[in-house]
C-alpha cells in the first residue's frame, strides 16, 4: 500500500517535469509531429540556455580550476576498429534479457526462471543485440562501409592520447575531458531524459602512474561529488553507490547518485580502468601509446581513472530537485549559475506608454550583463508566477514611482521579498546577489 502511493507520487512528480518541460519550452519529444522517436528529445529555448550553462560550468571547473586538464572535442564516428578493442563488438553481440524494472542487462543462456537475479523484476524476452548503433558510409551500393556512432564518448578521448601528448608536452598525472554525444540502442528507452538513444556525456579521463590509482581514484570521487554538490539546490540528496560486481580490469567503481530520483538514480560513474583502454589501443592499432617519464626515463602504460557524466541526467536531476510546489506557485528553485534568465524586466502596466518605455531603457541596460527576458504580458502577479515556474531569480518591476525617483521594485525568487533600488546601482546590485 505504502509502495503503491510512493509510485503514484513519484509518476505524478515526473508528469508535472515532463510537462513543465514542454509547457515552457525546456525539452520537447523529438519529431514530435510524426508521432516522435522513442528516446530521442530535443532542447526548447530555455532548455538550451539551461544546458548551455550547465555544460560551461564543467568545462570551466575542469580546464580552468585544475591545471593539468585539457579539454577536445572528438568525432562522433571513427575507424570502426575503435570499437572492437574497446569490446563493445564483441561483448554486445550476445542474446541478452533486460531487466523491465532494474534494466540490467543479463546473458540469456545465465539466466533460470523468467525473474531478475538482482531486483525479481520481470524481463525482456531474449534478444540478439548490440548497443552499439550502425551506420553506413559511401555514396555508391556496394562500396559502402560499415561504422558505428559511438557508443561511449570517451573512446575519442584514448585515441587522442598520444596527439594530446605530442602537441602539449602536457606531463602525466594529466587529465583530457570532453563533452560530447553519445548513441546507444537501448533496448527499454524511457523514463524521459535518464534512459534515452541519443544523450550527451561529460567525461575525465584521468591518466597516472598506476602506483598512483589509489590516491587519485579516491581524490576524483571526492573532487566530483563535491562539484555536484556546488550545483544541487538539496546537496544532500547526492550519494554514492559502490559496485559490487567489477569488469575485469577495475579494482573498485563507484556512481554518483541522485537518491531522489523518482526514476533511476546513476548520475555519473567513477570507474578504475586501469591499462585496458591504452593498451587494447595499442595492441589494435599496432602504434605505442606508453609514456616516458621525462626525468626518470620510466616508460609505462599509463592508468586510467575517468568520471563519466550523463548532462541530460543531470539536467533531470536538476528539474526534479528544483522543483518546488509553494502554496499557489510553482518556483523552480535552481541556483541562478543555472537559471536560463537571471532577470525579467517588466513594465507595471503594459498599457502605460511612460512605463513600456522606461522599461525598455532599463532591459536594454542590463542586457548588456546578464542573459535577461522582457515580460510585459498579464498582470504583474501572473508575471511573477511565470518567472517563478521557470526558475528566474529576480524580476524587476518598472512603476510611475520609478519615473519620478529613478528606482525599480527588485523581486527575490525565492524568498519573494521586495525591495527598491535606484537605476544606477541595479547592475551593481543584481551582479552581488547572482555571485
Ligand atoms: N565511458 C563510460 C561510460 O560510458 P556509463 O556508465 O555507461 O559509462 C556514463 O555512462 C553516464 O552516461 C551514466 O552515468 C549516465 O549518466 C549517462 N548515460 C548512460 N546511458 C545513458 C542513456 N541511455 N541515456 C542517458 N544517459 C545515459
Amino acid at each position: 500500500m505504502k509502495n503503491n502511493m510512493l509510485k503514484q507520487a513519484n509518476n505524478n512528480l515526473m508528469e508535472k517535469i515532463v510537462s513543465l518541460c514542454k509547457r515552457r519550452g525546456f525539452v520537447f519529444p523529438g519529431s514530435e509531429i510524426y508521432g516522435g522517436l522513442q528516446g530521442f528529445y530535443d532542447y526548447g529555448p530555455l532548455g538550451v540556455e539551461m544546458k548551455n550553462n550547465l555544460k560551461s560550468l564543467w568545462w570551466r571547473w575542469m580546464t580552468k580550476e585544475h591545471e593539468n586538464i585539457v579539454g577536445i572535442d572528438g568525432a562522433i564516428i571513427t575507424n570502426p576498429k575503435v570499437w572492437e578493442a574497446s569490446g563493445h563488438v564483441k561483448n554486445f553481440v550476445d542474446p541478452l534479457v533486460e531487466c523491465k524494472k532494474c534494466h540490467h542487462r543479463f546473458k540469456a543462456d545465465d539466466i533460470t526462471g523468467d525473474k531478475c537475479p538482482d531486483c525479481g523484476g520481470p524481463l525482456t524476452e531474449p534478444k540478439v543485440f548490440n548497443i552499439l548503433v550502425p551506420t553506413r558510409l559511401g555514396v555508391i551500393e556496394g562500396e559502402k562501409t560499415d561504422a558505428y556512432l559511438r557508443g561511449e564518448a570517451c573512446q575519442t578521448i584514448y585515441l587522442d592520447f598520444k596527439n594530446v601528448i605530442d602537441s602539449t608536452r602536457i606531463k602525466v598525472p594529466f587529465g583530457i575531458c570532453q563533452i560530447g554525444k553519445a548513441f546507444r540502442n537501448e533496448v527499454t528507452p524511457g523514463n524521459f531524459l535518464f534512459r534515452q538513444r541519443e544523450f550527451e556525456q561529460w567525461d575525465l579521463q584521468w591518466f597516472c602512474h598506476p602506483s598512483e590509482m589509489n590516491k587519485w581514484f579516491e581524490f576524483w570521487k571526492k573532487e566530483r561529488m563535491n562539484w555536484y554538490k556546488s550545483i544541487f539546490t538539496h546537496p544532500e540528496n547526492l550519494g554514492f553507490y559502490k559496485h559490487e560486481k567489477l569488469a575485469h580490469y577495475a579494482k573498485k567503481a563507484f556512481d554518483i547518485e541522485y537518491t531522489a530520483s523518482p526514476v533511476g538514480k546513476e548520475m555519473e560513474g567513477i570507474h578504475w580502468r586501469g591499462e585496458w583502454d591504452l593498451s587494447r589501443h595499442s595492441e589494435y592499432s599496432g602504434q605505442d601509446l606508453s609514456y616516458t617519464n621525462p626525468e626518470t626515463n620510466e616508460k609505462f602504460i599509463p592508468n586510467i581513472i575517468e568520471a563519466s557524466g550523463g548532462v541530460d541526467r543531470t539536467f533531470l536531476f536538476l528539474m526534479i530537485d528544483a522543483y518546488t510546489e509553494e502554496k499557489d506557485r510553482v518556483v523552480l528553485k535552481l541556483k541562478s549559475s543555472l537559471a536560463p534568465y537571471k532577470v525579467a524586466v517588466f513594465p507595471l502596466l503594459s498599457n502605460k506608454p511612460e512605463l513600456v518605455e522606461k522599461a525598455k531603457e532599463v532591459y536594454n541596460m542590463l542586457k548588456k550583463e546578464f542573459n535577461i527576458t522582457f515580460d510585459g504580458r498579464g498582470n504583474i502577479g501572473k508575471r511573477y508566477y511565470s518567472q517563478d515556474e521557470i526558475g528566474t531569480p529576480f524580476c524587476v518591476t518598472i512603476d510611475f514611482d520609478t519615473l519620478n525617483n529613478s528606482d525599480v521594485t527588485v523581486r527575490d525568487r525565492d524568498t519573494m521579498k521586495q525591495e527598491r533600488i535606484k537605476i544606477g546601482e541595479l547592475t551593481k546590485f543584481l551582479e552581488e546577489k547572482l555571485k
